[in-house]
């Protein structure tokens, strides 16, 4: 697969919440975007998947621009670029398996939505997509009772029934504790290496985005500011991202929040959404 984005810029009013930003990802990497809150990460995914209209550029997706489908065209490709959300979206009173089955929403009829006449092939597929992300045993709970860790596989296995080339993640890790978020990184990892989906997840944190992905793209009032390894994210690489000056530290933008001084964590929470 190949990613071409050209010249893409979204424009607020005056204010450019992504300025004219370009780059390429070849094959199936996980691409890590991060920056501080209203870096513009948010805004690019949702340009990518078509929530919202570019002001101007191109995203080129194996050479079809995507950001001029329109009718099916635009709704087969929001299909195949599967978003997950920082707050999981699930529907809370809904059992496990119908908010995965919400995953091939776009590709049914309303009136056999709207009814719930999901084939048995589809309730197959649905809980072995669950049991491959090891939550099989909750299919039947309703979403609210799992745990956030738990929720955001949900959202993930809901991702995968649409059987996406791209997953874009949205601070998938944002509201889970340390261990949950582990479990999530590694759940999307797992579909990145061994599916060959594209992943793209906007990260709030260095320690994850250094531990999971293969090209980290770093964003700063809208414009790219790094790309590259994450052996190339120094310290002095991620001070720059950040704008940040020299009492910024690794452990501001960790994930562990638990083991960090009260100062650091002040510090976390406000480069964090
Ligand atoms: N719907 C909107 N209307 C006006 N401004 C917006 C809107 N969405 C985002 N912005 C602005 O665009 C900038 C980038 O926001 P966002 O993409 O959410 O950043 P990030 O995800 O990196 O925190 C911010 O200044 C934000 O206030
Ligand atoms: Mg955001």
């Amino acid at each position: 697969m190949k990613l071409n984005v050209r010249k893409v810029t979204k424009q607020f009013g005056t204010k450019a919440a992504v300025d004219n930003i370009s780059f390429d990802v070849e094959g199936a990497q996980f691409v890590g975007i991060i920056g501080r809150s209203g870096a513009g990460k948010s805004t690019y995914l949702r340009m990518m998947n078509r929530l919202t209209d570019a002001t101007a550029g191109e995203i080129f997706v194996d050479g079809v621009d995507v950001l001029s489908l329109k009718g099916k065209d635009k709704r087969d490709w929001q299909s195949q670029c599967a978003m997950v959300f920082q707050q999981f979206n699930l529907v809370p009173r809904l059992d496990v398996v119908s908010n995965v089955l919400h995953g091939l929403l776009g590709r049914r009829s309303t009136l056999a939505s709207v009814l719930n006449l999901w084939s048995s092939e589809d309730i197959t597929r649905a809980i072995e997509i669950l049991d491959r992300l090891g939550i099989a045993e909750q299919a039947a709970k309703r979403a609210e009772a799992l745990s956030g860790g738990q929720q955001q596989r949900v959202a993930i296995a809901r991702a995968l029934m649409q059987d996406p080339k791209i997953i874009l993640a949205d601070e998938p890790i944002a509201s889970l504790d340390p261990m949950n978020a582990q479990v999530v990184m590694d759940t999307l990892k797992r579909i990145n290496v061994e599916d060959g989906r594209l992943v793209i997840a906007n990260l709030h944190t260095l320690d994850t985005a250094r531990r999971y992905c293969d090209r980290v793209i770093g964003m700063r009032d809208g414009r790219i500011v790094f790309d590259g390894t994450p052996e190339q994210l120094t310290l002095g690489v991620a001070r720059d991202i950040y704008g940040a000056d020299e009492t910024f530290t690794e452990s501001a933008t960790s994930t562990e929040l638990s083991s960090l001084a009260p100062d650091r964590e002040y510090a976390a929470a406000m480069l964090s959404d």
